[in-house]
């Protein structure tokens, strides 16, 4: 049979339009998921392999996509660490006891993913035998350093003030605490791939708030041994936001698709991080607030940009806003495989490789 066209893009091989899926294709917007949640907190949804599946699974089926992305959240793997993670309704995720030096890295409790989350192992299993055969499972994990910022700040943060704190005062302690999450997010990225996970995607949402020179030190080699550790023939996306200056050192850090938001455009973008590696990107979520013109102007926008060049997988640049309307995102879907494959038979992309 033939591959998936997802995982031939990934590859950077030839396919007859482009596929498409989409950051938070199971979320908010959907009113199906809604009325989900209306009944289940969400921790306790991603707790159960059964619901986290058919989630999962409804996305693709509503939408069209060409992937599948396991419905879970970057930080199930830090509950078990021992530090007191919770949802709380508006607020998003709160660490009630923040890492914030040598001694608290240490007490971090560090096990094996496969006995503390064995539920999200579960949801793979369940996901991937519920899906049809030409739509491949996408596994994922934070990134150590958009791990590591919930875990110092206690939640989200606009200046990352206490991450970098941490970072420039005890680098030693930074050190060990970029090591511990490598080796947990390897075994529970493998674990993903064990399971049925057919490629993954590391999310380094928040890395662009750090300058190259501090990436190159900080980061890059953490991120390095935790892309070589990935199990071999299973592309990786590497993606990040806000990393308009940073795509270089992200390429130079692995991952066979590099990840780009929409504040650059992805002619640019794929210029820089070398065109030896597949793109996934880049429109800007609020285009699904457009009138249907502009939005389609947008997608041919970003189709133009990619101008035909195997090894382009279309998304958004970061997840779908909870109140996009979910007509919109139906109707992207649509467009970009339209729209791909008239450029594609039209032959109005000059196909290089
Ligand atoms: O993409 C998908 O459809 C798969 C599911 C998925 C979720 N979170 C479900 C979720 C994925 C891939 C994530 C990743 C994630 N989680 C990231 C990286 C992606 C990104 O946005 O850059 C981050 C930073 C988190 C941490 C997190 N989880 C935050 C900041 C929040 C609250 C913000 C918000 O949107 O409310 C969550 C909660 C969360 N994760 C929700 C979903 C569907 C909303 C929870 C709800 O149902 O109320």
């Amino acid at each position: 049979m033939q591959e998936p066209i997802f995982l031939q893009a990934c590859r950077r091989e030839p396919t007859p339009y482009t596929p498409v899926w989409l950051m938070r294709q199971a979320g908010r917007y959907m009113p199906e998921y809604r009325a989900l949640r209306e009944k289940v907190p969400f921790l306790t949804l991603c707790k159960s392999p059964e619901l986290a599946a058919q989630v999962t699974v409804a996305a693709v089926e509503r939408l069209g996509v060409d992937a599948a992305i396991l419905f879970a959240d970057i930080l199930l793997i830090v509950e078990p660490m021992g530090v007191g993670l919770e949802f709380s309704k508006g607020d998003g995720p709160v660490i009630h006891h923040p890492v914030r030096s040598g001694a608290d890295v240490d007490r971090l409790v560090e096990s094996l993913p496969a006995d503390t989350v064995p539920f999200v192992f579960a949801a793979v299993r369940q996901a991937r035998a519920s899906l049809p055969a030409h739509i491949p499972l996408i596994g994922f994990s934070g990134a150590p350093f958009t791990v590591a910022s919930y875990l110092i700040e206690g939640g989200g943060s606009r200046h990352y003030i206490e991450t970098k704190r941490f970072m420039y005062s005890d680098p030693g302690a930074w050190r060990a605490l970029m090591e511990r999450l490598v080796r947990v997010i390897v075994a529970y990225v493998n674990g993903q791939i064990a399971a049925g996970a057919q490629a993954v995607q590391l999310f380094d949402s928040w890395v662009g708030c750090l300058s190259p020179v501090d990436y190159r030190t900080f980061i890059l080699p953490h991120m390095k041994a935790l892309i070589q550790s990935i199990t071999p023939g299973v592309p990786v996306i590497h993606f990040g936001t806000e990393t308009a200056g940073l795509l270089e050192l992200l390429a130079e850090a692995g991952g066979d698709v590099i990840g780009v938001d929409w504040r650059i455009g992805l002619d640019a973008a794929w210029q820089r991080i070398g065109f030896n590696r597949a793109v996934q990107g880049n429109l800007d979520p609020v285009a699904l607030f457009a009138p249907r013109d502009e939005l389609r102007r947008q997608v041919e926008h970003v189709l133009t940009a990619a101008s035909g060049r195997p090894g382009h997988v279309f998304n958004l640049g970061h997840g779908i806003l909870p109140q996009t309307p979910l007509e919109n995102v139906v109707a992207l879907v649509e467009m970009v495989h339209e729209i791909s494959a008239n450029l594609v038979q039209g032959s109005r992309f000059k196909v290089q490789s």
